[in-house]
């Protein structure tokens, strides 16, 4: 019998940011189970893992409990891009919710340490800026983000009462935009969408005037800032924001990615969407003290990498 160093469940793992995590997990040498409902996320992504003797794939929904042995779980199964998660909005609340407490069930009953994908959304449209854990967020709670935004901040409530009442083990990491390779081509995200259009020489669409900004981090440093948040000591269980600082508005990210793709495209400008926050950037401050993280990409190098990507698909 072969032996590996860890059984880790990872949901939504055929995902984009899932299945980057699969890949690194299974490099590691440990025995890794992706489980996932494939509504965003592809078999594809996970494809050129099936035959590895440390890799396993389960077609499961988190929204009905399983029973399964592990060591770590990592929770990101929930849609993340606004046109999938308002697809059903019913269904990504009972994503975030009730597959937070089947997962935190599950750690409980074979004690695993449990990480939870939480993500910036929880601070909302933000009043202060940049966002440090310690701001409570200002999110709209009937909105058509807040399946998303109130099922999210419902998850970590749920990590920490499990934590508190039941003494799981848990971390919770508060993700900020991140992009790569095996983003879903048609999710409405704004790198996936510019390179999209501009590699079939389309107009970028540009919400706004393109003056509102995001920070974008590539997809390899967030593995590992997750990665070594799991690791890291048991009384760092979060929040802690993990993302790029480095701002741009999103007239530089178009104008960038029109660059490098060498794409004639121009820019059309269409209304700002409901509730769409103005300003994203997060405080790293505790990342870097507590767990020696910060990202290490930088933006140009990461879009290179994304677009040689889709290049392959569009
Ligand atoms: N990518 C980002 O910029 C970002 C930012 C903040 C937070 N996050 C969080 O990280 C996690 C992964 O995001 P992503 O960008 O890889 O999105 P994704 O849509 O590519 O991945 C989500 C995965 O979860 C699966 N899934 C959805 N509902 C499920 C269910 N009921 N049962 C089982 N599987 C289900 C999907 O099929 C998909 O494979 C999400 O929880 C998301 O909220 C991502």
């Amino acid at each position: 019998m072969q032996h590996f160093q860890k059984r880790i469940l990872i949901t939504g793992g055929a995902g984009f940011l899932g299945s980057h995590l699969c890949d690194r997990l299974v490099e590691e040498d440990h025995d890794v189970l992706c489980l996932d409902n494939f509504f965003t996320g592809s078999k594809r992504n996970i494809s050129h893992l099936l035959g590895k003797p440390n890799f396993e794939l389960m077609r499961h929904d988190l929204v009905q409990p399983i029973f399964i042995e592990a060591d770590e779980i990592y929770n990101l199964a929930c849609p993340a891009s606004p046109i999938h998660y308002q697809y059903n909005p019913v269904k990504t609340v009972k994503t975030s919710v009730m597959g937070s407490i089947n997962m935190l069930g599950l750690a409980k009953r074979v004690k695993a340490k449990i990480l939870q994908a939480s993500t910036s959304e929880i601070y909302g449209n933000p009043a202060v800026h940049p966002q440090k854990e310690d701001y409570w967020g200002n999110v709209n709670t009937i909105g058509l983000r807040s399946c998303y935004d109130e099922g999210k901040r419902c998850a970590e409530t749920l990590f920490f009462d499990y934590h508190r009442q039941n003494r799981v083990n848990i971390r919770v990491v508060r993700i900020f935009n991140t992009y790569g390779p095996r983003m879903h081509p048609n999710d409405g995200r704004v790198v996936s969408n510019f390179i999209v259009q501009s590699l079939n020489n389309q107009k970028i669409t540009v919400y706004g005037d393109g003056s509102q900004s995001r920070s974008f981090c590539y997809v390899d440093d967030m593995v590992e800032g997750m990665i070594r948040m799991m690791n890291g000591p048991d009384d760092l269980i979060g929040p802690v924001n993990l993302g790029n600082p480095d701002e741009f508005s999103i007239l530089e990210l178009a104008e960038r990615i029109i660059e490098l793709t060498g794409s004639k495209s121009g820019i059309i400008f269409k209304p700002l969407p409901q509730d769409d926050p103005l300003q994203r950037k997060p405080d790293i401050s505790l990342a870097r003290k507590k767990l020696d993280w910060e990202p290490t990409i930088k933006l140009e190098d990461g879009l290179k990498r994304t677009i040689e990507y889709f290049k392959g698909i569009v």
